[in-house]
């Protein structure tokens, strides 16, 4: 099916755009009406997740109404640590609740299995992401999504959020070897599961590494970046877009990286990070989320600083994290408008 709109596609490939593409982590669900009132409709989040054809229509929603240049995949990242064996619950006002988490060795075999195959336990994705491209019909790319190894292992270890994730690190300095065989468990599952994505029509991939800047940068390179790398070359049907949150230290080995485009938090300056990355990788982001609480003409004075501060075809528009929850969705659009009004 040829894309009727395929500039996120081309400013990941480096290919020449007459716009800058936009769109917003965590577009789907969050701040539409429209996602609240199918919400409140449900038992919960998992239920939405987990029916197909309602899974495509929340990824659709952002694109007919807030008119972003992709769609990305309604699901979540911890369906993995579910696959692996690990249970969660999304408990209103707290987020995600893992009753058991990995303590220990033998905790694996019940609790971090991998050998099994990706379509009978996250076939609801596959079927989410069939049903959204054919909904789709070729007007914007889809984006299919993982979160990183990384990430993964700090819910399955902590239980859920945490300030800290004290005891994700305690692991990393007590019990290293687990942390790697856990570690590897994940990606050899998160590769599997993306070229499911891609097969089933995912157009790019983002792997996010939301709590990447909670290490130091030699743990980082060797906890994280070494299997978002395993990850990243593994991928070569699709671009692939690493988001490694906070990790500025890790900036100049993540551009050795087999990846295509590099997220940017809002505390990166892009200038900055062009000089670090050089000019053969797409930029993502980066607008701080709150900039989204200002009045509009500031968000258009903001949103075009940001964008003369990367100067660059290769730039894909993005905040430097997900949009939160209460942010006005007429405030996204005019960010919306003023990326795509931006002469080039
Ligand atoms: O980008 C999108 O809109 C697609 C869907 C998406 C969700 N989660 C839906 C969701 C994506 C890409 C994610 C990724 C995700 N999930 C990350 C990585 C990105 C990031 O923000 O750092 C992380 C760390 C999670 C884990 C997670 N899921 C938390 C901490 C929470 C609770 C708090 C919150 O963010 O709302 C969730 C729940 C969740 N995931 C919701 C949605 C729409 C809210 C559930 C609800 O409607 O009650």
């Amino acid at each position: 099916m040829d894309l009727k709109n395929d500039l996120l596609l081309r400013a990941a490939r480096g290919e020449d755009i007459e716009r800058y593409p936009v769109w917003l982590m965590r577009q789907a669900g969050r701040i539409l009406p429209e996602y609240r009132a199918l919400r409140g409709s449900l038992s919960g989040f998992k239920e939405l997740v987990e029916t197909p054809h309602l899974a495509a229509e929340v990824t659709i929603q952002p694109v007919d109404h807030l008119d972003v240049d992709a769609a990305i995949i309604f699901s979540d990242i911890l369906v993995i640590p579910e696959a692996m064996g690990l249970e969660y619950q999304m408990i209103k006002g707290v987020g995600p609740h893992f009753e058991q988490t990995i303590k220990s060795e033998k905790d694996l075999d019940q609790h971090a299995q991998f050998d099994f195959n990706v379509e009978d336990r996250l076939g609801y994705v596959k079927e989410a992401i069939e049903i959204t491209k054919k909904e789709l019909n070729g007007r914007v790319p889809l984006i299919g999504f993982a979160g990183a190894p990384w990430t993964i292992f700090c819910y399955m270890i902590e239980g859920g959020g945490s300030k800290t994730f004290s005891q994700s690190r305690k692991m990393l300095y007590q019990n290293p070897s687990l942390a790697h065989e856990l570690l590897n468990r994940i990606t050899e599952l998160t590769i599997r599961y993306l070229k499911m994505q891609i097969k089933a029509g995912a157009d790019l991939v983002q792997v996010f590494d939301s709590w990447a800047g909670i290490l130091g940068q030699d743990q980082y390179e060797e906890f994280g970046l070494k299997y978002m790398n395993k990850i990243a070359n593994a991928i070569n049907e699709v671009p692939v877009t690493l988001f490694a949150k906070g990790a500025y230290a890790t900036l100049p080995n993540l551009a050795q990286a087999n990846c295509n485009t590099i997220g940017l938090d809002w505390n990166m300056n892009a200038a900055e990070v062009r000089k670090i990355v050089g000019e053969n990788y797409t930029l993502q982001g980066n607008l701080d989320p709150c900039a989204l609480y200002a009045n509009h003409d500031e968000i258009q004075n903001l949103t075009k600083n940001m964008l003369d501060s990367f100067k660059s075809k290769r730039h894909i528009v993005n905040l430097g994290h997900g949009v939160y929850p209460d942010i006005d969705p007429n405030k996204v659009k005019t960010f919306i408008k003023t990326v795509k009004d931006y002469e080039i």
